[in-house]
């Protein structure tokens, strides 16, 4: 294994501190629950598209127990857009945690916090840095690449072995530092660095402050490394989604709580037309049958999902619906926190009112 150089850390933590990101919501706080929510957010999106969410979603739970104590919809709508609903429930049961068995205190050890739902070990370590000053390695996405280049590691940066490798580069790179090295701006200088220099397309070898000792720029990889992702066969899925529309309410379906979209309101979705049409009759009783929408793809991490939309528009008066459905009047769909592309779909058949 290629040692680090003496100083690298220190190189990165000084760069962070002239030439990287000092303006971020979530920076300048040393709050646990402001830097926990910021963390959790990006591990799915970037800085840029996170701010926003970011600062509505302070404003509607303002601390752990306003988040743990808060209906677990209302957090669903908050997050609804970020993607990937799994993170948004982890992130309620985490506050939960913390409110049930940490008596609403983030712990400040890397390792007790990475016992948290949601919460790996790089979320962890990220946060004990920026809350605690913790000395402890990160290693999310860009971090990988960064140190995938630095050490010229050869082979998928997500799989176990390449993985394991890394973070035992990570260790030596903070073991090679001294003791008084600045943890805050070490660690926002390696995703610093991964999003502003050490770029998966472009990177910055002219800038970045460790060059001078990056074994893939020394070798002339630095636009071969880190290797490509080892492809999974991904599947693709079919679904079939209804528009119901009834007297200017459209029904929702609220999904079971695991699975895709868990526990989020969306549009009632079929295997197979029989399934669809028969709640056509079951909900609309006098209505014609129902016509086929243009369909598109949605992509998961794991397969993509084909989505053939139809939709039913009648006068009568909507049925009573069951437990996990409602009829919701069309001004009101957006209140719902759908998944984005159901949200997408909806807004193309009823554009919202303009001015
Ligand atoms: N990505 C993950 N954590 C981040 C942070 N604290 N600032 C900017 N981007 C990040």
């Amino acid at each position: 294994m290629t040692d680090a150089a003496p100083g690298a850390a220190q190189r990165i933590a000084r760069w962070q501190r002239r030439a990287g990101r000092h303006h971020l919501p979530w920076q300048g706080t040393r709050d646990p629950y402001r830097i926990w929510l910021s963390e959790i957010m990006l591990q799915q999106t970037q800085a840029t598209t996170v701010i926003p969410y970011y600062q509505r979603f302070l404003e509607a739970f303002p601390d752990v127990h306003a988040l743990a104590d808060a209906p677990t919809d209302a957090v669903m709508r908050a997050w609804a857009g970020l993607g990937y609903y799994a993170r948004a429930r982890n992130l309620q049961r985490c506050a939960q945690t913390v409110r049930d068995q940490h008596a609403g205190r983030f712990p400040r050890e890397s390792e007790a916090l990475a016992e948290l739902p949601g919460i790996g070990p790089s979320t962890a370590a990220a946060i004990a840095a920026f809350a605690f000053g913790a000395r402890r390695p990160i290693l999310d996405g860009n971090v990988r690449r960064v140190l995938a280049r630095y050490f010229a590691v050869d082979g998928d940066p997500a799989s176990g072995p390449v993985s394991r490798r890394l973070w035992a580069h990570a260790q030596a790179l903070l073991d090679a530092a001294p003791a008084g090295l600045d943890m805050r701006a070490y660690t926002q200088g390696q995703m610093d660095l991964g999003a502003m220099i050490c770029t998966r397309h472009a990177p910055d070898c002219a800038r970045c402050p460790i060059a001078d000792d990056c074994q893939a720029r020394i070798q002339g990889r630095q636009n071969e490394l880190p290797s490509p992702r080892a492809r999974r066969a991904r599947g693709a899925r079919d679904g079939l989604m209804l528009i119901l529309e009834c007297t200017g309410r459209i029904l929702l379906h609220k999904r079971p709580p695991s699975g895709i979209w868990g526990g989020l309101w969306s549009l009632p979705q079929f295997d197979t037309l029989a399934e669809l049409r028969a709640a056509c009759a079951t909900h609309a009783p006098q209505a014609c049958g129902p016509t086929a929408l243009a369909g598109f793809d949605h992509e998961f991490t794991h397969f993509r999902l084909r989505v053939s939309p139809w939709r039913l528009q009648c006068d009568d008066t909507p049925a009573d619906p069951a437990p996990d459905e409602a009829w919701v009047p069309i001004a009101q769909l957006d209140r719902h926190g759908l998944p984005a592309p159901v949200a997408r779909l909806l807004a193309g058949l009823y554009p919202p009112p303009t001015g």
